[in-house]
């Protein structure tokens, strides 16, 4: 088997799909459900990290995936990924989707958001992917950002942890007459 390549051009991985939103993919409010175009986005994800890596992957983590605006049956989803990132098993892949209204032409942008996967070898291990060729200016500045976005989701991660094995309940629970909450007759937490 020949070496890994050391690095590959962003190019080279970029993922276009598209795809209609069919009756069948509506919710009962009449609207695309949000799984529908989650599992797009993990399919363009895997597409576009398989080929940076030159293997099977594996998603890991989803990060920013806010729905902008409803989709609408009759629409075309398209879906645009490309590496932004890569460590030394893991690549983060941005993904850019829109809805086109066929009809008219008009085109919404309903989310960006930022997947991590990790290349697998033949036994099930993490395995190395290339370097990153970053070509244009906006290549440099999603490595940028996403080792940024990598950073604070460490912190925020350990302050997560943290809360979960810190927070003192009975000293919190004033915290609760500001929300729409309330106990149970009965409960003393
Ligand atoms: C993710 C997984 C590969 C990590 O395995 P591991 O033996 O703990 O390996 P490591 O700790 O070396 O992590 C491998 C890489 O994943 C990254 N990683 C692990 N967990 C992560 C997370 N929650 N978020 C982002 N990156 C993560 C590590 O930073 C590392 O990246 P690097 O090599 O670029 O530095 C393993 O937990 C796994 O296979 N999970 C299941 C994935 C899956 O099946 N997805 C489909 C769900 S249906």
């Amino acid at each position: 088997m020949s070496a890994p390549a050391a690095f590959r051009p962003v190019s080279r991985s970029r993922t276009t799909m598209a795809e209609m939103m069919i009756p069948a993919y509506a919710n009962f409010g009449g609207k695309i459900h949000g799984g529908i175009i989650l599992g797009l986005m993990d399919k363009v994800a895997y597409a576009c990290a398989s080929k940076h890596a030159g293997r099977y992957c594996v998603t890991v983590s989803v990060d920013g995936v806010d729905f902008k605006a409803p989709v609408e049956v009759g629409e075309l989803v398209s879906l645009r990924a490309s590496v932004n990132y890569v460590g030394r098993t893991s690549m983060v892949v941005g993904i850019h989707v829109d809805a086109e209204d066929v009809a008219t032409g008009a085109v919404r942008h309903t989310n960006t958001s930022y997947f991590t996967m990790v290349a697998k070898d033949a036994d099930g291990r993490p395995a190395e992917v290339p370097g990153l060729e970053l070509e244009t200016k906006d290549d440099v500045r999603r490595f940028l950002e996403a080792i940024t976005r990598r950073e604070l989701r460490a912190r925020y991660k350990d302050e997560l942890d943290n809360t979960r094995t810190t927070l003192a309940v009975a000293a919190e629970l004033p915290r609760l007459a500001a929300e729409r909450c309330r106990l149970a007759a009965g409960l003393t937490p």
